[in-house]
């Protein structure tokens, strides 16, 4: 899909439902049905082993919705203080992992719910600045460039987003060295996705748009979830 049409599809659709999802933006942490994060095949997906600074993709709390993976590759063990576009307060607790680097967010754009899809993505974390992005290690959506720090809860740092990206929240198994999705904190959207992409998803899961992951959910590397990477 060329951006300029994408543009014009996410502002026909817009207005009325982000109004509806950011007065429905709750910051209390909500439990979801756990879910391991796995590699292909069932494999085990060590959390030592997840590389820094890629972007990884995995779907979480519904099959139909993607979330960021990200090992920022130090200690992220200070809490930050955020609010939704609600002015809902929410404190995000910080890293989880052996090295407390690893984070986890919906990938679903607090603007307008751009999101990455087979086909295209225009959000992405990115570790260089650039044309368009003023900071390093920011999560960048191309679309009306929104862009949101991994490393203070995602907090908006640039851009119209009026609220930072949910997290999802991540058990750490030290043991097993795994990680378990079990719930999201901050102003989460799927109410808006949903209506937004209605028949979108329609036409790609049928019945199923809006089934939750099940027990295990799989974490793939960006360029091999994604065929077309917009980069700005
Ligand atoms: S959808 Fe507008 S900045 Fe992401």
């Amino acid at each position: 899909m060329k951006r300029r049409t994408f543009i014009r599809l996410c502002a026909a659709t817009a207005g009325a439902a982000s109004a509806q999802a950011f007065a429905a933006s709750d910051a209390r942490p909500r439990r979801y049905a756990r879910s391991r994060l796995e590699l292909a095949g069932g494999r085990p997906l060590r959390a030592s082993q997840i590389p820094v600074d890629r972007n990884l993709i995995f779907h979480y709390p519904y099959a139909a919705t993607p979330c960021f993976l990200l090992n920022l590759g130090r200690p992220l063990s200070t809490p930050a203080e955020l609010k939704t576009a609600a002015a809902q307060s929410y404190r995000w607790p910080g890293g989880v992992g052996p090295n407390r680097s690893i984070v986890a967010y919906s990938a679903i754009c607090a603007h307008q719910l751009a999101y990455p899809t087979r086909e295209i993505s225009f959000i992405s974390y990115r570790t260089e600045k650039g044309a368009q992005n003023r900071f390093a290690n920011v999560i960048h959506c191309c679309s009306e460039h929104s862009q949101y720090d991994p490393a203070r809860g995602a907090r908006v740092v640039a851009g119209p987003a009026p609220q930072p990206l949910a997290a999802i929240l991540l058990e750490y198994d030290a043991r097993e060295d795994m990680l378990t999705a079990v719930g999201t904190l901050g102003g989460e959207l799927f109410n808006a996705f949903f209506t937004k992409y209605a028949f979108k998803l329609s036409m790609e899961r049928g019945n199923a748009a809006r089934d939750g992951v099940g027990a295990t959910t799989r974490v793939v590397e960006m360029n091999d979830y994604c065929r077309q990477q917009v980069r700005c």
